[in-house]
């Protein structure tokens, strides 16, 4: 049996577990014991409390990988109201009591009412020794990223980026994305809003190889940078999609985040999500860094949720 093959098992288990915990409805508890799948857990903060989440791999039918793990929350990922999280040697106990499915909608159905709430991720993505798991530098360099299907897993960031910017950035406003990868994003906004300017960058050259040959027709200005560098644009808009699991570290995170909001002008924005959670606490930086956050979740027209940090400079 392969890795993946032994995962998706006990991902199987993990949700018959839960299921079996919900029938019950009394305090549950549930063990977690593969560390790369820690990272699925979520909590969602409402005004009403903590809810313990899980996300789970859906099977896919078309692709390659044979499984995919949306950045999507369904309310069905509701597991119930968070109590405690215990951890051990190799192992995480979440402790919550079960909701139903239908308590769940009705928060979700809040959350996108209101846009009201927060989803944390208390994990990154571990390796059997809990290590943090981030993919080498030069594995971009050699990505060949499937850049219809990165669009396609990404459509939700980008209309919620689009209305967005339409509603606050006044023509001629600049936006810039850090770590463009193959270009996509920020070609797709220039496309929808052609008012604004757009400035792309990238660590990887063949990244910005690959951003310029797909994107030579838009007005876009890449770049080869680290985002990290003294060097780059000022911005009214920044597009921090990198401050992600499996991309960076939790610490390196929280550096790029300081770093990068210098570079907005003031009462510009800074917008936050990514496909994978979000690994730096966005609420703490803004409270040290005298930022407002103006909303922390996004909702799609079917009822899911996703991270969509709005910050405000001041
Ligand atoms: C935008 S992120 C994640 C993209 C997409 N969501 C995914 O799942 O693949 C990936 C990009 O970040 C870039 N990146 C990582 N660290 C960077 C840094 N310090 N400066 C600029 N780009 C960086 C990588 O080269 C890569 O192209």
């Amino acid at each position: 049996m392969t890795d993946a093959e032994r995962w998706l098992q006990h991902e199987q288990r993990q949700q018959n577990r839960i299921a079996e915990n919900r029938e019950r409805g009394t305090p549950a508890r549930l063990e977690e014991r593969m560390p790369i799948s820690l990272c699925q857990y979520f909590v969602l903060h409402t005004e009403e409390g903590a809810w313990l989440g899980r996300k789970y791999p859906r099977i896919r039918a078309d692709g390659p990988d044979g499984f995919e793990l949306s950045s999507l929350l369904a309310p069905d990922m509701l597991l119930g109201l968070f109590r405690d999280m215990a951890i051990g040697s190799g192992t995480v106990d979440f402790f919550y009591t079960p909701i139903t499915r239908r308590h769940a909608q009705q928060i979700f159905a809040h959350c996108t009412a209101m846009r009201s709430g927060e989803i944390v991720f208390p994990f990154p993505a571990l390796d059997d020794r809990f290590c943090e798991l981030v993919c080498p530098t030069d594995y971009w360099e050699g990505a060949s990223l499937d850049g219809e299907r990165l669009a396609q897993e990404e459509a939700h960031f980008r209309q919620a980026c689009q209305a967005l910017f339409a509603a606050r950035l006044a023509p001629r406003a600049a936006v810039f994305d850090p770590a463009c990868s193959t270009g996509d994003f920020i070609a797709g906004l220039a496309r929808g809003d052609p008012r604004l300017r757009y400035a792309g960058s990238d660590i990887s050259e063949a990244m910005v190889h690959q951003a310029r040959a797909r994107h030579a027709a838009t007005e876009v200005d890449f770049a080869v940078a680290d985002a990290g560098s003294s060097q780059g644009p000022c911005c009214d808009a920044l597009v921090l999609r990198f401050l992600n699991a499996e991309v960076v570290a939790r610490c390196e995170a929280e550096q790029y985040f300081r770093h990068l909001s210098h570079r907005v002008r003031p009462g510009g924005l800074i917008v936050v999500f990514g496909h994978t959670p979000v690994v730096c606490p966005v609420r703490w930086l803004c409270h040290e860094l005298a930022l407002n956050i103006r909303s922390a979740l996004e909702s799609t027209p079917d009822g899911r949720l996703f991270q969509f940090y709005v910050v405000e400079m001041p």
